[in-house]
């Protein structure tokens, strides 16, 4: 069960991904595009009233193409869409999550405290030797893992399990989903923050600190399927792991400020999905648009849009529906080319009959 959860989750952006401008809506007169991203409310920027506490996003306009930023800007938005109920952000994370001498480092970038995101539907990545990563929410662990080199092999073993296309086993790098788990999310605090603590457990701390430790929240799928490990795990001269771009799925919901559905799902011929922790909306079948805002999901006229209706006979588009009739005077089946014939033959066929009726009686 939780496993098909998963596996479902695995690309949630991808099928309503696409943002078409039009589409978005904010409060009025607010901005709501930074280069070619639109930022649909409860998103946005600049103004409090132009978004829900906690969807502050900023634009910064002096980099090109402009980056759309979150929370203290170390995570840059790159995906963003509120289109048929999705509830996901997709960001980037520059690089791995820094940790001092203690071993001890943050994720959350400046996310809000009571804020909408949570970061369950990642993965936690630690690549070192002889050292175990812990991923925490206040006193709650939402994820962790060790990993070992055997004496002397450093990440080697990393480096083949990861070239076999095998996945981060713990030998030179482990990995291990992060865990929303219906039991501890009520412990949860409302602190988006995360600490990270990583402990090494080696005799020989030096020696295994020779090659760095690196440890990250990602989507999965994403180290394991790319050439980062390549770099990473090199011997000589291997890249920094600050130039990496890492990517993120945030998931949201409305929280907090008193939200509740009638003033979270502001829009008529909306739905409200009780999560969590909040709120979230989605258009009623047969409208699209922005549930957030009043009015904003509008009817989809299926007879002009392509791809909601094959209808071959007169389409009807009605609020929330269309109908799909055959022509007048004809009957059949709108919905497939050719369904409705045409009445003619079958008067020429009556006429005949009645006619050599007549021609019979007549005898
Ligand atoms: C989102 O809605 C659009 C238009 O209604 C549809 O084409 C698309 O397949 C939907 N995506 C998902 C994930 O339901
Ligand atoms: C915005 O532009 C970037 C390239 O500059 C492109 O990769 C991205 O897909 C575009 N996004 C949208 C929503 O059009
Ligand atoms: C915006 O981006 C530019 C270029 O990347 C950078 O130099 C500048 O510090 C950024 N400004 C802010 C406010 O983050
Ligand atoms: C968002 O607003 C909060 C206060 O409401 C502020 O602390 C934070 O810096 C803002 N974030 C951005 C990215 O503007
Ligand atoms: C963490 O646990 C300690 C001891 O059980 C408790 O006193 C503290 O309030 C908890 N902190 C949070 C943030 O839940
Ligand atoms: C989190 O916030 C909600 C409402 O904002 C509150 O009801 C709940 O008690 C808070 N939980 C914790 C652990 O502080
Ligand atoms: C939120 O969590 C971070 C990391 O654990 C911590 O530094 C910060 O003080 C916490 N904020 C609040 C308001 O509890
Ligand atoms: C620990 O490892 C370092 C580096 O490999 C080595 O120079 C040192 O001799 C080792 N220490 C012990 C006690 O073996
Ligand atoms: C659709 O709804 C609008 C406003 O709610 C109304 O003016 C219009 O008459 C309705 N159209 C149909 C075909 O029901």
């Amino acid at each position: 069960m939780a496993a098909a959860a998963v596996a479902m989750l695995t690309s949630p952006l991808l099928a309503g991904a696409e943002v078409s401008p039009a589409e978005a809506q904010g409060m009025p007169n607010c901005d709501i595009t930074c280069g070619n991203m639109s930022v649909p409310y409860p998103f946005g920027m600049g103004l409090a009233r132009c978004y829900w506490p906690g969807f502050n996003l900023t634009c910064n306009r002096t980099s090109n193409p402009p980056r759309l930023l979150l929370g203290d800007g170390t995570l840059q938005v790159q995906e963003l869409s509120i289109s048929n109920g999705s509830t996901f952000v997709s960001v980037t994370h520059m690089g791995d999550i820094e940790v001092d001498s203690n071993g001890e480092g943050k994720l959350g970038g400046g996310l809000m405290t009571n804020g909408p995101f949570t970061i369950s539907y990642n993965q936690l990545i630690l690549v070192g030797c002889n050292v175990q990563a812990t991923l925490k929410n206040g006193n709650v662990t939402m994820s962790g893992c060790s990993s070992v080199c055997k004496n002397g092999d450093g990440l080697a073993q990393a480096r083949s399990t990861l070239e076999a296309g095998m996945q981060c086993s713990g030998n030179g790098c482990c990995q291990s989903d992060i865990v929303f788990n219906p039991e501890v999310a009520g412990m949860l605090s409302n602190n988006t923050s995360y600490d990270v603590q990583l402990k090494w457990f080696g005799w020989n701390r030096s020696a295994d600190q020779a090659s760095p430790a690196h440890v990250f929240v990602t989507s999965y799928d994403w180290f394991s399927s790319t050439a980062i490990f390549h770099e990473l795990l090199r011997t000589d001269a291997p890249e920094s792991a600050d130039a990496i771009q890492v990517p993120i799925w945030l998931r949201w919901e409305v929280v907090g400020h008193g939200a509740e559905c009638s003033n979270v799902c502001k829009s008529k011929h909306s739905n409200c999905i009780k999560g969590k922790r909040g709120y979230t909306c989605s258009c009623k079948h047969g409208y699209q648009g922005n549930p957030y805002i009043t009015d904003g999901c509008k009817d989809i006229d299926e007879c002009k849009e392509g791809g909601y209706t094959k209808c071959y006979g007169d389409c009807i588009n009605l609020n929330g529906s269309y109908h799909c009739r055959c022509p007048p005077e004809t009957h059949g089946d709108p919905t497939i080319p050719g369904g409705c014939p045409s009445p003619v033959p079958d008067k020429q066929y009556c006429c005949n009959l009645i006619c050599s009726y007549y021609r019979d009686e007549s005898k």
